[in-house]
């Protein structure tokens, strides 16, 4: 597989420097995000360049097939970010943390945000929310961990949010989402995930930051997009959000193979000689001579 060139002037091998990102943002450069749960996909959107790979709670729901992101586990999180971050080497990896693993307090939030990156040597930590989440932002980061927000439709609380649905769309909710943006940069976040905004309130979110924004279903204007792996390739076959754009139709194609798979198992085409061994026939003939 050929490895693309980078394209920016500091990322010349190795791990993308964080700093590069607010650079990329400041010079209009758009910056890539996609969602990977295993090491042969984080390996493949590093050669396809991309600069983040998350290793997102919707995990839950696109590998583990819950019905929402809520039962994703601090162990199952660490298990999978793990995978992405021995496939990935130069795009950063952020670790989702899974809900009730940021809600209690500022130490236990600590303390599972340094697992990821001791034990599967995430490079930052994404968590949903603003507001009592804030501190929290500011104790990582005050300890040294690069963390990612995320604001709008917040998957993790979407019972409470009256469903999956967009956010953001009164004068007023509008405006709580820009304060709440602010309120995350000023406590050191290096980039905003906004999902499921109107477009217009994504732009002025994006206009007022000096750190990147992240778009899902939140208009062109943000500094960045992120898609699921599995919606972008078309491997999940629930019903899929109006943002998602699907670029491939991979699901369909390994039913395809499968079924040819078990066809030809069926009608004896496989395994054919090339795929079998064989024994010099003296051991063969001393092999039934000892039966
Ligand atoms: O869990 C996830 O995949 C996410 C993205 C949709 C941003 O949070």
């Amino acid at each position: 597989m050929s490895t693309p060139a980078p394209r920016y002037a500091s990322w010349t091998h190795g791990k993308l420097p964080l700093p590069e990102l607010r650079e990329l943002k400041r010079r209009g450069e758009k910056i890539v995000m996609v969602t990977a749960y295993d090491a042969p996909s984080a390996r493949l959107a590093d050669a396809a360049g991309v600069e983040l790979v998350l290793v997102g709670d919707s995990a839950a729901m696109v590998v583990l097939g819950h019905d929402s992101t809520v039962p994703a586990s601090m162990d199952e999180m660490l298990m999978l970010t793990r995978a992405v971050t021995r496939g990935a080497k130069r795009p950063l990896v952020v670790a989702d943390m899974p809900f009730g693993s940021f809600q209690v307090s500022d130490e236990n939030t600590l303390e599972h945000a340094i697992r990821f990156v001791k034990e599967a040597a995430a490079d930052a930590v994404k968590l949903e929310g603003a507001g009592p989440m804030v501190g929290r932002v500011r104790a990582l980061v005050g300890a040294g961990i690069p963390v990612m927000g995320h604001i709008g439709l917040t998957p993790q609380s979407a019972t409470a949010l009256g469903g999956f649905k967009a956010q953001g769309r009164t004068a007023e909710q509008a405006r709580k989402l820009v304060a709440d943006a602010r309120e995350l940069e000023a406590a050191g976040c290096f980039s905003i995930v906004l999902e499921a905004v109107p477009a217009a309130v994504a732009a002025e979110v994006t206009r007022t930051l000096s750190i990147p924004t992240i778009g899902i279903g939140a208009g062109r204007d943000c500094d960045g997009q992120v898609l699921v792996w599995h919606d972008l390739l078309g491997l999940y076959e629930g019903r899929a959000p109006r943002f998602v754009k699907r670029y491939a139709d991979v699901g369909t194609e390994i039913r395809r193979a499968l079924e040819a798979f078990a066809d030809d198992v069926r009608t004896g085409r496989f395994p054919e000689e090339q795929h079998t061994y064989a024994m010099p026939d003296e051991e063969l003939a001393a092999f039934f001579a000892a039966l």
